[in-house]
């Protein structure tokens, strides 16, 4: 058990663990900063559930108060409880409520300090996005991984709306020098992204003119859903969306479900060892976000969705759907993944890797260049992981191809300090024949503060110092 004060630094997984029982997961991340952000833009007091006290989404609410946004946390005190560091302290966990009082359309102020975004890519782009056309200067940063991202992607379609915009040789820091206006813009993403499409739609909230996005392909739509929920006229029409500027944000409630990303380790820890089943309750279901589910059943695995009824799964296409996932221990298949269901099973390459690792044949990724440039190259961490297992696989420029094996060794994998990379070698403990030590973990607490003891529950071996 860890006692020290601080997040383990490393884990080391022993094999033979089984995976059995029902677990929850943490709140959604991408919903967690929106749910923030947009709350602090609106007019009124946002109340939110199930946010996610992960440290991405804490830098997004200190920023939000560095710049004049009061934040309530009635259970600050417990929601370090949300953490493994916690939990082994014994301290109960919250239920992620947050009472955000919206300064409305012109009430942020600017913040002495540098705003400092930690690891998070999502709080970085999007608050490019949301500051580009206010009228003070602010500097973003963030931590050693953030430092090195790209965000051009995201600084050249604002400067074509008149933002004021520098970075270091595309990267951070980012500095944004206050505007007197900024205008609409028509632009058509060269990626799928959403953190990209978000960024300019909050831009042009704040634009004069009806600024258009076009997708090349759908990413997650959950600042189109959460700006509608905001009583934001958003229009979608296939590919193409398309936003007013100067419409105002009304405060409203948001519950966060938990995060597919985070359930999407126990999905694929239940087909490799859940002999009786595993019930992940409470999870975040919107389509553009379960590719992984898409891509696990062409594996053969035996997983069924079961969909909250009520509301929140009807016809409002502004809320976010909720589903009960149960999994099964399957024999699984290698596969060739469709291109299209790249961005919609963006984040959940690192843990296909470890279930393709598992699979019988083999499995091959290509178009997924993205992977390249997330919190590390997800692309060549996982390879040098899986060779360091001993698991056969080719890393391609835009992709994977892996042979599957029925059982690979163990041996010490560096995470590249990416929460994903770590939690996915965790999980290939259930398949390995000899311990898994994985350096650089802390991490995980930027997305899943409460790992450990989520996968201790329901049946992984894990020490962590
Ligand atoms: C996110 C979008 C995705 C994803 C990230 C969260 C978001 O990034 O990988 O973890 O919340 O909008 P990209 O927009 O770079 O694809």
């Amino acid at each position: 058990m860890t006692t020290s004060s601080h997040p383990p630094a490393r884990y080391l997984a022993h094999p033979g663990g089984r995976i059995e029982g029902e677990l929850t997961v943490p709140g959604d991340k991408s919903i967690s900063h929106r749910a923030l952000m947009f709350g602090g833009i609106a007019e009124g007091d946002t109340e939110i559930t199930g946010f996610l006290a992960g440290e991405d989404c804490l830098s997004t609410l200190r920023a939000l108060q560095a710049m004049g946004v009061r934040i309530d946390r009635p259970e600050e005190q417990l929601a370090h409880g949300s953490s493994d560091r916690a939990a082994s302290e014994g301290i109960p966990s919250g239920d992620g409520h947050v009472l955000v009082h919206g300064v409305g359309p012109d009430g942020l102020q600017p913040s002495a300090a540098a705003l400092d975004m930690g690891n998070a890519g999502t709080a970085i782009r999007l608050f490019m996005g949301l500051l580009a056309p206010q009228r003070f200067d602010s500097t973003l940063i963030g931590d050693d991984s953030l430092m090195r991202r790209p965000m051009e992607r995201v600084a050249g379609p604002l400067r074509s709306m008149g933002a004021n915009i520098k970075t270091r040789e595309g990267r951070p820091p980012v500095e944004i020098g206050g505007s007197s206006g900024m205008r609409a813009i028509d632009y058509a993403l060269p990626v799928a992204s959403a953190q990209v499409k978000s960024a300019i739609l909050l831009a042009g909230l704040q634009s004069f003119g009806r600024t258009y996005v076009t997708e090349p392909a759908p990413s997650r739509d959950h600042t189109e859903r959460m700006l509608g929920a905001f009583g934001v006229e958003v229009l979608r029409d296939g590919p193409r969306i398309a936003i007013e500027g100067g419409q105002t944000l009304r405060a409203t409630r948001v519950n966060v479900p938990g995060d597919f990303s985070s359930a999407a380790f126990f999905i694929v820890a239940g087909c490799l060892a859940a002999e009786n089943g595993l019930l992940l309750r409470n999870i975040g279901v919107n389509p553009t976000r379960i590719g992984l589910i898409e891509l696990l059943q062409q594996m053969g695995a035996d997983i069924r969705v079961l969909p909250h009824g009520g509301r929140s799964n009807g016809d409002d296409p502004n809320h976010e759907p909720i589903a009960d996932i149960e999994v099964r221990k399957s024999r699984l298949r290698g596969i060739k993944v469709p291109e299209g269901l790249v961005p919609l099973s963006i984040d959940e390459f690192p843990i296909l890797f470890v279930a393709a690792a598992c699979a019988e044949g083999e499995t091959l990724v290509r178009g997924a260049l993205e992977l390249r440039v997330k919190e590390s190259d997800r692309l060549a961490a996982m390879a040098q992981g899986l060779t360091t297992l001993g698991v056969e696989n080719q890393l391609l420029a835009d992709g994977l191809w892996i042979r599957g094996t029925d059982g690979f060794g163990g041996g010490t994998i560096d995470s590249h300090g990416d929460h994903r990379i770590a939690m996915s070698f965790a999980i290939a403990s259930l398949k390995a024949r000899a311990p898994i030590e994985i350096l650089d973990v802390a991490n995980v607490a930027t997305s899943f503060p409460t790992f450990l003891a989520t996968a201790r529950a329901a049946g992984l071996r894990i020490d962590a110092t």
